[in-house]
């Protein structure tokens, strides 16, 4: 298979390349990446070199730029770029919209124009907005988004819907948990925790510490993804997660016995405005129809990514301390080849 990613270098994205090309030797893969302040090319430094990957930094939004690409045939489109962090996105919501709302728009339009054979759209749980204690949304309940950045892709997951309903263009569409695993940026719960107790920083808590997240490890959503992408319906939307909703609270008491610091570093600090309580997802459709199930628990998940983040004390440096901005610039030549190719 030859695959567009978009949005390669971040967290997900570039857990999912690595993950592609050692499950399927014989692909190929174009990340495209705007490389904004979640981008980070070190993530996938080993394969800068490989014959079977390439890089382009450019925006989802740039519909010339997409139309250029898409002159290349691929078989698919993985669609991961995406603005996504819940607490940027109340502070101000504009670059959510221009990318979440207009980028994934100019890439469906593109991908249709160009019958691309299959666009995978990776969304998110958050659409479905919070649960109530024994609620669990179904890809048939109703969409609720509460903050500006789930709303931003809720409105990308329905105009992923509405090419299927209009046009018959072949969209899958995820709703995926909260992930966590390697190269999380330190701005979400378990890498900032992780990092912080590592300084002996203290632990920002929001509100009581008592809402539920569905963690699920990120290698079991990319196989999630190429399940998906292999063997889903076309137009349809398939969630997917653990299946065990856990309070922050837990997650952070875990992490800081993994990492042997004391809970005093726990802070309760002002709630984020329209926090959402509890996210929980039924995932039968994918588990019945795909055959997927999770592979990795919360004990050894939450274990593997401790000791990857112990283990890479020098990427956590870079990223904290910015230098991992200057990586592009760095290694790549003005017209984006990878320096130690010339
Ligand atoms: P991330 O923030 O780590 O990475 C996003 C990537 O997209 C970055 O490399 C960034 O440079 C790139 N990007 C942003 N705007 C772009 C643009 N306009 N053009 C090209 N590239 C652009 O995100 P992540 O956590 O890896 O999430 C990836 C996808 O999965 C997102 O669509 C997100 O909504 C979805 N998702 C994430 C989670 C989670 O827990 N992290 C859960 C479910 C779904
Ligand atoms: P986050 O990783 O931002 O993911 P999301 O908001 O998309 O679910 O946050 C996960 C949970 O952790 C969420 O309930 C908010 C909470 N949280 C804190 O308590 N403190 C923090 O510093 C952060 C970043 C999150």
């Amino acid at each position: 298979m030859k695959l567009l990613v978009t949005g390669g270098a971040g967290f997900i994205g570039s857990n999912f390349v690595r993950y592609f090309l050692k499950t399927h030797p014989a692909s190929s893969i174009l990340n495209l990446d705007k490389l904004t302040y979640a981008g980070n090319l070190e993530n996938l430094a080993e394969l800068h070199t490989a014959p079977n990957y390439r890089f382009v930094r450019g925006d989802i939004a740039d519909a010339a730029l997409i139309d250029q690409l898409l002159e290349d045939r691929f078989d698919a489109i993985v669609h991961f770029a995406a603005e996504t962090h819940v607490d940027r996105s109340i502070a101000g919501a504009r670059e959510f919209v221009q990318t979440n709302v207009l980028g994934t728009y100019t890439l469906l339009d593109a991908a249709r124009r160009r019958q691309v054979p299959r666009f995978l759209h990776v969304g998110t749980d958050e659409v479905y907005g919070s649960m109530k204690p024994g609620e669990f949304a179904n890809e048939g309940s109703t969409l609720e988004p509460n903050s500006p950045y789930a709303a931003s892709k809720a409105g990308a997951d329905l105009l992923a819907r509405s090419f299927w309903q209009t046009y018959r263009y072949p969209v899958l569409t995820t709703r995926c948990s909260n992930n966590y695993g390697p190269y999380q940026f330190p701005e979400k719960l378990i890498p900032l925790m992780i990092a912080n107790a590592l300084e002996g920083k203290k632990l920002p808590v929001y509100g009581d510490g008592l809402n539920e997240r569905d963690w699920i490890f990120v290698e079991d959503h990319c196989r999630a993804l190429d399940r998906v992408l292999e063997n889903g319906r076309p137009g349809e939307v398939y969630n997917v997660g653990y299946g065990q909703p856990v309070a922050n609270l837990e997650i952070i008491r875990r992490l800081l016995r993994l990492l042997d610091r004391s809970d005093e570093l726990i802070e309760y600090v002002k709630d984020r405005p329209g926090h959402d309580r509890r996210y929980a997802l039924s995932t039968d459709r994918l588990r019945r129809e795909l055959g997927w199930n999770p592979a990795v628990d919360i004990e050894e998940g939450l274990k593997r990514t401790v000791d990857w983040y112990r283990g890479h004390a020098d990427w956590m440096a870079r990223v904290r301390g910015g230098e991992y901005q200057a990586y592009y610039e760095k290694h790549y030549t003005r017209r984006g080849e990878f320096l130690t190719e010339l």
